[in-house]
């Protein structure tokens, strides 16, 4: 995903120093060009050896450094990067890059930096906390850095608070972000649907279904890294919130429809990914169960159906809806095409293995009224790269 991009990650002297480790190493596997400037301080903390294995390039940290293989280090390294990180970002580089201090080789190089820069301070909270540092992060802000908010928990210094250098999936979002895709989103609005529905049959069970949400949150990352407004309507899932997308957590059938149906009107692309419950126990039932403990009484009804009723009212949106079969894959969901007036339904079989709920890889097939595309397996991320460019195809 960020193949060809050059990232240019700067690591200054906080205990969290060693964690951005982690973090070159995912960028490297995600085929990201990482160089690497480290302040003396961080070099205390972890070595600079490190970084040079994981990213096959020299660490800098010498403006003088002949060997440095450039010829004007400190220009050049700022010049090539498309997009610049500093984590863990010290109260001391904050200070200096406020005031444009430029007395070492990543200070002198951030002041020649044009391309995007996000800072990830973390320090103990007294150190964020104070009007120096918090003054200094202000001005930076208005100098068109990116501030992305330190984590809370339990610090190194034995402190709780705010402070931590948040985890490296996290900090790679913003990266993908701002270097991963054109945007060729941009100006559009989305709304996708995720995970399941739960159903409840008394205070403490319910119906409901495997969907982990992973589907549906790729898609979500995808549609905000190719610059779209996102609303995720997101049934219970373990997930953590895709980053810039509006996240809206229901739990109902009924619930996942209201919310539909308030955000429906202005949307561009509609995605119903969600496994949204089919059934749910009618109210007499729930109630005669808790009456007689006889769950022999147990009656079902149906959920609305959120895709069709969206489909009846249609003023614009492009909609797309998800279907999961175990038997008879495409005529169904070619069935489904028709019958709820979609313009796509991306069909994935629940018998193919590394299909269906909970993998990490999907095997999609995408209908359209004339034209079917099937698609080999692939990473979920990458099937929902492709359904997008095949919306966009079709916009
Ligand atoms: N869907 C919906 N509301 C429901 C049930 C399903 O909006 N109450 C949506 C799903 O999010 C999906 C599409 O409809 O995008 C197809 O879902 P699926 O469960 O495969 O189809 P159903 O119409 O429910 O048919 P069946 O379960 O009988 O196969």
């Amino acid at each position: 995903m960020l193949k060809g991009k050059h990232i240019l990650l700067g690591i200054t002297g906080g205990i969290a120093a060693y964690k951005a480790a982690n973090l070159a190493s995912m960028l490297v596997k995600l085929h990201a060009d990482v160089h690497v400037i480290m302040t003396k301080n961080a070099q205390q903390i972890i070595s600079p050896v490190v970084f040079e294995a994981l990213t096959g390039n020299k660490v800098a940290d010498d403006v003088f450094d002949r060997n440095s293989g450039y010829q004007v280090a400190h220009i050049a390294m700022a010049q090539e990067a498309d997009v610049v990180m500093i984590a863990p970002a010290s109260a001391n580089i904050i200070a200096k890059l406020a005031n444009g201090i430029a007395d070492d080789m990543l200070s002198t190089t951030m002041l020649a930096v044009t391309a995007p820069v996000y800072l990830v301070p973390a320090m103990n909270t007294h150190m964020l906390e104070h009007p120096a540092t918090q003054a200094n992060i202000a001005r930076l802000k208005t100098y068109g850095y990116h501030i992305v908010e330190p984590a809370s928990g339990f610090l190194a210094c034995g402190d709780s608070g705010k402070g931590k250098l948040p985890e490296a999936d996290e900090l790679v979002e913003y990266l993908l972000y701002e270097a991963a895709y054109e945007k060729d989103l941009a100006g559009k609005k989305v709304l996708i649907t995720a995970g399941p529905t739960r159903e409840a049959l008394d205070p403490v069970r319910f119906l409901t279904n495997h969907s982990t949400g992973k589907m549906g949150y790729a898609l979500a990352k995808d549609a905000v890294r190719r610059g779209a407004e996102v609303v995720l309507v997101t049934g219970p899932v373990s997930l953590p919130a895709p980053l810039y997308a509006k996240t809206v957590p229901v739990t109902t059938a009924q619930e996942m429809y209201e919310a539909v149906n308030a955000h429906f009107d202005g949307m561009d692309i509609v995605v119903m990914s969600a496994a949204v419950a089919d059934y749910r126990p009618s109210h007499t039932a729930a109630e005669k169960i808790k009456k007689t403990g006889n769950a022999s009484v147990l009656e079902l009804e149906r959920t609305t159906d959120i895709l069709a009723s969206m489909s009846a009212r249609k003023n614009g949106q492009f909609l797309c809806g998800f279907s999961m079969e175990t038997e008879h894959m495409l005529e169904n969901s070619r069935a489904k095409l028709a019958k709820k007036n979609l313009d796509m339904i991306v069909a994935n079989s629940l018998r193919m293995e590394g299909a269906g709920f909970g993998t990490d890889t999907n095997i999609i097939t995408i209908l359209t009224k004339d034209h079917t595309q099937e698609l080999p397996k692939m990473s979920k991320d990458e099937a929902a790269h492709a359904v997008f460019s095949q919306i966009l195809r079709l916009l």
